[in-house]
């Protein structure tokens, strides 16, 4: 008799592994259940930020520590981790270089709205590691996406940007638009949402040249913001020559084009941007650039920068709309510094890639193994399983490829096996600190898991 399936697993199946994993979940964490299982006091949905409830625990574990690339909770588990603060520790907790500059900073006064030394010495890092010349610091990778797209409509004029179907950019108004059946609509369960953001944004798929020629036609499109592989919903890489028409197609339009490498910069030390030779007007990077410690950089071209120029002499006095108090504070710029100084280093890098090379084999071998429907991605150091076949051209069909059933039984089960990934997709990072025996035990614990799932389909077939 037919069952329904989800990513080639009957369905009664996903769901009696989700429960036995439930129960040894529950049975592992009685400390994080007192302390935290029924709702932290004081906090708004129990927890002091609600994606904390995100993860396909039962409630969440609280964390006692974190070093490298190991976590340990209050209830004595330890974790080889490869969410990794979903990016933000990308090259490990609490990297000994930062832990350093953190604390000798935490002496000597920890913002003021002025420049250090350490200032001085990030802006030179930053414009010879990835090549724009003008730079600047703000605290979260959404508050960069939101000025770097305000100076695009400031210098061009225009009012739209372009944002590509199952994008992610943080909580930029105007990039949560999507296409459904071809429209562009107001993505679902945005809370509050009085403006209807279609009228701010051109949305098409990604890898699709002649929808991007179209929309960009109009010539109100001030950006296009992108990631150059996205990596926000299931993971698409870019066709072969995708980016050179992006970049030709925007420069034709009079468009800038925004490079957003918040997950990107796993690809290599000067993100895909450096490792690919794009050529992006605007650029953006949060998360992990001051190595966990809250910071983002935004950047452009000397010709943005005069046009800017050209913009704010004819402008009035008064908020240009761009900053926030604690932007640039001296702890992020001393941990900025220390970051990209000894930690974000070419030899972090090769082992990252090495690493990551194994992890997408080791995947695949277990994939093929159990003859799966499913497949394994890879932009360095982040790795991805998507349980659909692939590759994926384009949002609507990373959307499509997921199976949230599926994969939080997947997610508990490689949490019980003691490897943590990240929650909303199924994505792995490799940081500077992930040992070989790290990844041979996610690996394992992924075919242990493939095996109780597959058990179904013998029986099944
Ligand atoms: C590509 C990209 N840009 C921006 C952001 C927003 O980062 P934050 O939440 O730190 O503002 C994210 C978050 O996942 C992202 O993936």
């Amino acid at each position: 008799m037919q069952q329904d399936t989800l990513g080639g697993i009957p369905v009664a199946r996903i769901a009696s592994v989700f429960e036995a994993e439930r129960e040894s979940y529950v049975a592992m964490h009685p400390r994080s259940l007192a302390l935290a299982g029924h709702g932290i006091a004081g906090f708004y949905q129990g927890v002091p930020m609600h994606w904390m409830r995100d993860w396909s625990m039962p409630y969440p574990f609280v964390v006692g520590s974190a070093q490298g690339a190991v976590l340990r909770d209050v209830d004595g588990n330890e974790y080889a981790d490869f969410c990794l603060g979903d990016t933000g520790s990308m090259f490990g907790h609490s990297p000994p270089a930062v832990a350093e500059a953190v604390a000798r900073q935490a002496g000597r006064g920890l913002t003021y709205m002025l420049p250090t030394e350490d200032s001085i010495a990030v802006g030179r890092l930053l414009a010879e590691r990835f090549g724009l010349p003008h730079w600047q610091v703000a605290t979260t990778a959404t508050d960069a996406n939101r000025f770097a797209l305000r100076v695009a409509r400031a210098v061009t004029g225009r009012p739209k940007i372009l944002v590509f179907n199952g994008c992610y950019h943080g909580t930029v108004d105007e990039t949560f638009v999507r296409l459904v059946n071809g429209r562009a609509v107001n993505r679902p369960g945005l809370l509050g949402q009085v403006a209807d953001l279609t009228q701010l944004a051109r949305v098409v798929e990604f890898n699709d040249v002649p929808a991007l020629e179209a929309a960009l036609a109009h010539g109100d499109v001030a950006c296009v913001i992108a990631e150059p592989v996205m990596t926000n919903s299931c993971m698409v890489l870019p066709a072969p020559g995708f980016h050179a028409e992006l970049r030709r197609l925007t420069r034709e339009a009079g468009t800038l084009l925004l490079i957003d490498e918040t997950h990107t910069i796993s690809t290599g030390p000067g993100g895909y941007t450096r490792a690919h030779g794009l050529e992006p007007d605007l650029f953006v990077l949060g998360k992990p650039v001051a190595g966990g410690v809250p910071a983002s950089v935004w950047a452009f071209t000397d010709e943005v920068a005069r046009r800017l120029d050209a913009v704010r002499s004819q402008a009035p006095p008064g908020h240009s709309g761009m900053g926030t108090t604690l932007s640039a504070n001296a702890l992020s710029l001393a941990a900025m510094r220390a970051t990209l100084e000894q930690v974000m280093t070419h030899e972090a890098y090769a082992h990252m890639e090495t690493l990551a090379g194994r992890l997408e084999a080791g995947l695949q071998g277990v994939v093929g193994q159990y003859e799966l429907p499913w497949h394994v991605v890879r932009v360095g150091a982040r790795v991805e399983f998507v349980c659909a076949p692939g590759p994926l051209r384009n949002g609507t069909e990373a959307e499509a490829a997921h199976a949230p059933a599926l994969e939080q039984a997947i997610h508990l089960a490689l949490l019980n096996r003691g490897c943590l990934i990240a929650p909303f997709h199924n994505m792995m990072l490799v940081s500077p600190a992930t040992t070989v025996a790290q990844v041979d035990s996610l690996v394992s614990a992924f075919e242990g898991v493939a095996a109780s799932l597959a058990l179904a389909l013998d029986s099944w077939q």
